[in-house]
C-alpha cells in the first residue's frame, strides 16, 4: 500500500480547459442536470442512460432478476444480442475499468456490484445528422470527450471510454439499392449497382437485404460486425476480398458530419482528401459517418471445402513436429496460386489439430474450380500417413446468405465474443514466400512461435492462445491510383495471421496477463523473419509499439495532415488512431494506474469523489 503522498504524486490533474475534452463528472465544467435536460431537447429526447447487460445478475442492482440473468447468461456470447444494447461491448476486456465491471461471474466469484466500468454513462441514440451535430456542439461547449459506438466490436476498446458522452450509431439502419447511382455533383462517380447503408447496418442485415436484389456484399466472415463503421472505414476484409478487394475499395460516396457540425456528402470530386482518408484511415478519426455508399457485386455461388485432421506428434516440442511443418510448408507452397484464383478462407492450427476452411465464390462452376485449385493439398492431406483426416467436406451454396447460414457453426467458432480477446497480428505478404528459403524461415518461425506459447502456458492454459491464418489478402486489387488510404501492405497480403489470446471476463489478472503476454511473445517470434512489418488496424495489438508504421504504413503522414485539417481540435480521439493524443488523455484512465470508472447518471457520487481542482481523492481514500 502506498502512502497518500506517493499516490498524490502519481496523480496528474487533468488540464481542463476549452478544447481539451477532459471535463469529468464532478468538475465545475460538467453540465448540470438542467443542462443535460436542455441538451436532451436538442436531440429530440434521444439522450439515454445505458442499462448494463449483466445488471440483472447483481442482487445490489435495481434490475436484479434471476430469470433475466439466466437469459443474459444464455446469450452472453451472441454478437447480435450484445450490440442490441448500449450497455455492452463485444470484447469484455474493454467493459471493465480497474477492478470495476459488470461481469456476471462466468468465472466465479462475481463482483459485489455491477459498475459501468469503461462504458460511457450517457449516450445519444443517433437517428439524424442533426443529432450528431448537436452532440458535437455539446461536447465542445462542455469540454466532454465523445466516443462513437456502433456494434462495439472494436478490439482496442475504441467504442467505449469512461465518463465520455457516446454517440450510438447502431440504429442508423437505412438500406437502399441503386441500380443506377447518381453521385453528388460528380459524374465520374456515377455507378451501377450501388448499395447505400446507414452507419449502423451489420453484415447479416446487408447481405440479407442486397441478396434480395441479386447482389452480394464485401462483408467480413462474422455476420454481426458492422460493415459501415470501423470495418468500412478501416479496411474490411472478408471472403470476397481476393475477388473484389476490401470494403474500402467498394466505397463511392459517404454522407458524413464533420467535427464542425456540417453535414457533407463526400466523394472523389467533393472533399476528396476527406473521402480518401475515410477509405482506410480508420473509424472515429476524421468525421462521423452517416451513410456508406458502395459497389455491390452480382450474386454468385459459393463453394467451400473444410478439411480437419488430428496429428499425433511424437515429441511435445512443436518445433520437432515434422508433420505440422510439412502441412504449413504445403500451404505456403499453394497459397499464391489459391489467392490468385480467388480462393479465400480461414484456418487454425495447433500441435495436434488442424482445420482448413477454403471458400471460392464464383459465377461459373464454383465447386469444380475449388476442387481443382485445392487438388494438390487435398491429396497431400488425405494420403499422408501422419495425418488423420476427421472431416473432408466440399459444399456449394446458391448465394451469400446461404453460405453464411450453412457455415454458421464454423464461422461462429472463429469469431468469439462475450469474452476478453487480444489479437496480436501480422500481414504475411507475397515477399515472405518468394523462395523455398523464405518459406522455410516463415514456417520455422511459426512453429517456434507455437512452441513459445506451449512452453509458457503449460497444459492448463493451453486453450488461452490460438493460431489463426486468414486467407483474406487483397493481392488481386492493386489500387494503383491509391484511391484508398488503407495500409498498402494489404495489396501484397496472402495471410492475415492472428495469435488470438482469450480469457473469460473476470479471470484472475495473473492468468489473463500471462495469456496476453504469451500471445505477444509468440507473435514476436513469428514476425521476426517477415519482410514487411504490417498489421490490420482493426485486428491487432493495442500495445503495438511502432503503431503508426505497422498499422498505416506510408500513408500515415498524409492521413495526419488531413486529420489536422478536418479535426483541428481532436474532437475525435481514439487508441492508436491517426493523430492519437496518447495515454495521458483522461479518456484512457481505465488503461492507466489510476483508473476512473464511469460515474453513473445523475453523476452524484462524483461530487464527493473528485475535487474540483481535478485531484481524484477517491483513489487516495481507497489507499488509506
Ligand atoms: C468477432 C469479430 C469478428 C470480426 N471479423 C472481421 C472480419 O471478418 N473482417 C474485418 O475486416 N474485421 C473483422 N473484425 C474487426 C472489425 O472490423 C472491427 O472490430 C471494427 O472496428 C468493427 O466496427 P464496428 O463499427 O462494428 O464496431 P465499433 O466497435 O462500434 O466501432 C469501431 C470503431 O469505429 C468507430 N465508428 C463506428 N461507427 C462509426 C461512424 N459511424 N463514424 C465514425 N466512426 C465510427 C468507433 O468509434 C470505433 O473507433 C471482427 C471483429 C470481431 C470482434
Ligand atoms: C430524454 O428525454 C426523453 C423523452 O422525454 C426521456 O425519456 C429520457 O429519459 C431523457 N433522457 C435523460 C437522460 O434524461
Ligand atoms: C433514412 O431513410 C428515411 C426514409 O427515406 C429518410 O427520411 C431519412 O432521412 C434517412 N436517414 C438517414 C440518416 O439518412
Amino acid at each position: 500500500m502506498g502512502t497518500v503522498l506517493s499516490v498524490l504524486a502519481n496523480l496528474t490533474a487533468p488540464t481542463s480547459g476549452v478544447g481539451s475534452f477532459t471535463c469529468q463528472p464532478g468538475h465545475s465544467c460538467w453540465p448540470s442536470l438542467q443542462e443535460w435536460d436542455a441538451f436532451n431537447q436538442t436531440v429530440s429526447g434521444r439522450l439515454k442512460v445505458p442499462v448494463i447487460l449483466s445488471s440483472p445478475c447483481f442482487p445490489s442492482s435495481p434490475n436484479f432478476n434471476e430469470e433475466e440473468c439466466a437469459s443474459v447468461l444464455g446469450s452472453y456470447g451472441d454478437g447480435f444480442f450484445r450490440q442490441s444494447i448500449h450497455g455492452a461491448l463485444q470484447n469484455t476486456a474493454w467493459e471493465g475499468c480497474g477492478n470495476e465491471n459488470c461481469f456476471p461471474g462466468i468465472v466465479p466469484p462475481r463482483g459485489p456490484i455491477c459498475s459501468l466500468g469503461r462504458l460511457s454513462p450517457i449516450y445519444v441514440d443517433v437517428e439524424t445528422p442533426d443529432d450528431i451535430a448537436a452532440t458535437l456542439a455539446f461536447s465542445k461547449k462542455h469540454d466532454i470527450r465523445i466516443v462513437i459506438k456502433n456494434t462495439g466490436h472494436d478490439y482496442f476498446g475504441r467504442s467505449a471510454s469512461a465518463n465520455s458522452l457516446a454517440m450510438r450509431t447502431n440504429n442508423l439502419k437505412n438500406m437502399s439499392f441503386e441500380p443506377e447511382f447518381t453521385a453528388y455533383n460528380c459524374p465520374a462517380a456515377n455507378k451501377k449497382n450501388i448499395g447505400i447503408i446507414g452507419a449502423g447496418v451489420n453484415a447479416a442485415q446487408a447481405t440479407g437485404f442486397f441478396s434480395k436484389h441479386g447482389m452480394s456484399v464485401t462483408a467480413g466472415a462474422c455476420p454481426t460486425v458492422g460493415i459501415a463503421g470501423g470495418f468500412g472505414l478501416g479496411g474490411g476484409h472478408g471472403p470476397l476480398t481476393p475477388t473484389h478487394g476490401l470494403m474500402v475499395d467498394q466505397a463511392v460516396e459517404f454522407d458524413v458530419v464533420t467535427t464542425d457540425g456540417v453535414f457533407r456528402t463526400i466523394n472523389e470530386c467533393n472533399e476528396p482528401d476527406l473521402f480518401w482518408a475515410m477509405r482506410g484511415g480508420g473509424g472515429s478519426s476524421f468525421a462521423v459517418l452517416v451513410n456508406y455508399k458502395f459497389q455491390l457485386h452480382p450474386e454468385v455461388r459459393w463453394a467451400t471445402w473444410r478439411i480437419e485432421a488430428t496429428l499425433s506428434p511424437e515429441s511435445p516440442d512443436i518445433t520437432e513436429n515434422t508433420v505440422l511443418r510439412e502441412i504449413l510448408t504445403s500451404v505456403s507452397n499453394e497459397q499464391y496460386q489459391w489467392s490468385k484464383n480467388r480462393v479465400t478462407g480461414y484456418d487454425t492450427v495447433s500441435h495436434t489439430f488442424v482445420s482448413f476452411f477454403q471458400i471460392l465464390p464464383d459465377s461459373g462452376d464454383a465447386l469444380a474450380k475449388l476442387k481443382k485449385a485445392t487438388a494438390n493439398f487435398h491429396s497431400f492431406m488425405t494420403t499422408h500417413p501422419g495425418i488423420k483426416v476427421t472431416t473432408d467436406l466440399y459444399q456449394v451454396f446458391d448465394n451469400q446468405p446461404e453460405f453464411y447460414a450453412g457455415e454458421a457453426e464454423g464461422i461462429a467458432a472463429g469469431s468469439i465474443v462475450g469474452a476478453s480477446i487480444l489479437t496480436p497480428s501480422r500481414l504475411i505478404t507475397t515477399d515472405d514466400i518468394e523462395t523455398p528459403e523464405k518459406i522455410d524461415a516463415l514456417v520455422s518461425a511459426f512453429l517456434q512461435g507455437m512452441e513459445t506459447a506451449r512452453k509458457q502456458l503449460g497444459e492448463g492454459l493451453a486453450a488461452g492462445v490460438a493460431f489463426f491464418l486468414l486467407k483474406t489478402g487483397a493481392i488481386n486489387t492493386p489500387d494503383t491510383v491509391q484511391a484508398t488510404s488503407v495500409n498498402p501492405a494489404w495489396r501484397k497480403t496472402l495471410w492475415h495471421v492472428i495469435v488470438i489470446a482469450a480469457w473469460p471476463p473476470g479471470a484472475p489478472k495473473d492468468i489473463s496477463d500471462k495469456i496476453a503476454a504469451t500471445a505477444r511473445d509468440a507473435l514476436d517470434v513469428i514476425k521476426a523473419p517477415l519482410s514487411v512489418q504490417a498489421a490490420y488496424f482493426n485486428e491487432a495489438d493495442p500495445a503495438e509499439p511502432d503503431w503508426e508504421n505497422v498499422f498505416f504504413g506510408e500513408p500515415y503522414e498524409k492521413l495526419l495532415a488531413i486529420k489536422k485539417k478536418w479535426d483541428p481540435d481532436t474532437v475525435l480521439n481514439c487508441a492508436k488512431c491517426v493523430g492519437y493524443l496518447g495515454e495521458q488523455d483522461p479518456m484512457y484512465s481505465c488503461d492507466s494506474k489510476n483508473p476512473i470508472p464511469s460515474v453513473p447518471y445523475p453523476f452524484r457520487q462524483a461530487e464527493s469523489a473528485i475535487m474540483d481542482d481535478g485531484n481524484f481523492i477517491i483513489d487516495v481514500q481507497k489507499e488509506l
